[in-house]
């Protein structure tokens, strides 16, 4: 049996990766004319894949499990044992579902509506200030996440616990002592939430039943039983994270805003215009590099023949930038999106079926702040103002960011 995919001929490319960062895959791929390329990377043999068959065939459903392909040092930072990530079959769409019911239409219009009220606050309350955008939304998102959860804000250290949320998705691409430091600092912040969990379950706090808080603290697994308060503590965790992560979009939001201006008179007055920014933003820009998965049953892709255990990753960033999807897939072009065939598919969030695989069930409430978010900076008077400064995003550096997290002066 002939190996059809092509190798990317280094021993190890683990430091090439480290190195790269998103550009890692896509230079492969362009050198190998493939779309799929084996390579060790962490420690294991790796099929590097990109593209709409790649994304098809990596996420069908029940084929990839994600808990074992994830370096430890990720996974204890990012998910967690007993997470929705970590499980598969049954027992994973029983968790999805509960995912789904709290992250729809209803509940992402709530999380914008205090997005823009909590944002409102912050700018007044610094008027005048030169600040990080990315660091103020981040704190911003955390309020709103908190109370959006059914949490009174005002038994939490806002801002401590943006910098404990904000560096769990830093650092999950470290190794070694910051990644420690960030794990110590995140097992804290779960004894937190699973006392809030607890809390809400025997009535000491007062949740609304509606509230995401108390769907986790009823939530059963698949057997019928309640969740141990420490699986829903992570559960928690998994939405207040995500959340204060949308702070990066918005920093990227507000980068495209300031490079793309002829922009800001559409974006002010025409929803679609802000849904086009948004989606564009999520493709353009840099976020996850990759999902890597491993594989439950035997498959073939493209004549190579997958046993189980074997690890792949699907390229998000080389996927949303395939140069046979999308035309001109190096430009920021909004536009691409009207009239509905822009290319694809549109994978930041990851691919597939959101239900019965692992695609993200937050990407409708990451786009209603983000298109929120983009209507409060084009408005009239504008609510900062952008300082001269290096505005160029290192596709090196894993999580991106623009350098300071990008600088802005509050309107005085
Ligand atoms: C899964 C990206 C926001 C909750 C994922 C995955 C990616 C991703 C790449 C893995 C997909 C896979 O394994 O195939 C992002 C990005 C976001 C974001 C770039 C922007 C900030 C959110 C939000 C929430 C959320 C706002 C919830 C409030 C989750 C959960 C999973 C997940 C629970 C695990 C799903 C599963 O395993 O079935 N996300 N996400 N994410 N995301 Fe997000």
């Amino acid at each position: 049996h002939e190996e059809p995919l092509p190798s990317a001929g280094s021993l190890d490319d683990s430091l090439a990766f480290l190195r790269e960062g998103y550009g890692y895959g896509g230079r492969r791929f362009s050198r190998l004319r493939a779309d799929g390329f084996r390579t060790r990377l962490l420690g294991r043999t790796t099929v590097v894949m990109r593209g709409r068959e790649a994304a098809e065939a990596f996420s069908a459903p029940d084929r990839m499990s994600r808990g074992s392909a994830i370096p430890a040092s990720a996974m204890h930072l990012l998910q967690d044992e007993g997470s929705v990530q970590s499980l598969s079959g049954v027992a994973h769409r029983h968790r999805k579902r509960m995912f789904l019911e709290l992250l729809d239409d209803e509940y992402a219009e709530r999380l914008a509506e205090r997005f823009a009220a909590d944002w409102a606050e912050a700018v007044s309350a610094e008027a005048g200030r030169t600040v990080s955008l990315a660091e103020l939304c981040s704190r911003v998102l955390t309020k709103s996440a908190v109370a959006w959860c059914g949490i009174p804000v005002r038994l939490v250290e806002v801002d401590r616990l943006a910098e404990r949320l904000g560096a769990m998705v830093e650092h999950a691409g470290h190794v070694g002592p910051r990644n420690w430091l960030a794990r110590a600092r995140r097992r804290g912040v779960e004894r937190w939430a699973a006392e809030a969990v607890t809390a809400s379950r025997t009535g000491r706090l007062a949740v609304p039943s509606d509230a995401p808080l108390s769907i986790v603290a009823r939530q059963t697994g698949a057997d019928g039983a309640l969740l141990d308060a420490g699986t829903a503590a992570v559960e928690l965790l998994n939405l207040l994270r995500p959340i204060v992560a949308i702070s990066r979009y918005l920093a990227f939001s507000a980068h495209a805003l300031e490079r793309h201006s002829g922009w800001r008179k559409a974006l002010r007055s025409d929803a679609e215009a802000r849904l086009d920014f948004a989606q564009e933003v999520r493709r353009w820009y840099p976020f996850f590099p990759g999902v890597l998965g491993t594989a439950t049953a035997p498959f073939e892709w493209h004549g190579h023949r997958f046993e189980p255990g074997d690890r792949a990753m699907l390229d998000l960033y080389a996927t949303d930038h395939d140069p046979a999807e999308w035309t001109q897939a190096d430009d920021f072009e909004p536009g691409r999106f009207l009239g509905g065939a822009p290319g694809g598919p549109l994978v930041p969030q990851g691919a597939g079926d959101v239900a019965s695989g692992h695609r993200c069930p937050g990407e409708g409430a990451t786009v209603a702040v983000m298109t929120r978010f983009l209507a409060l900076a084009a408005a009239e008077p504008a609510p900062y103002s952008v300082p001269d400064q290096d505005l160029r995003i290192s596709l090196r550096r894993v999580p991106a960011l623009p350098p300071g997290g990008l600088r802005v002066r509050l309107r005085g």
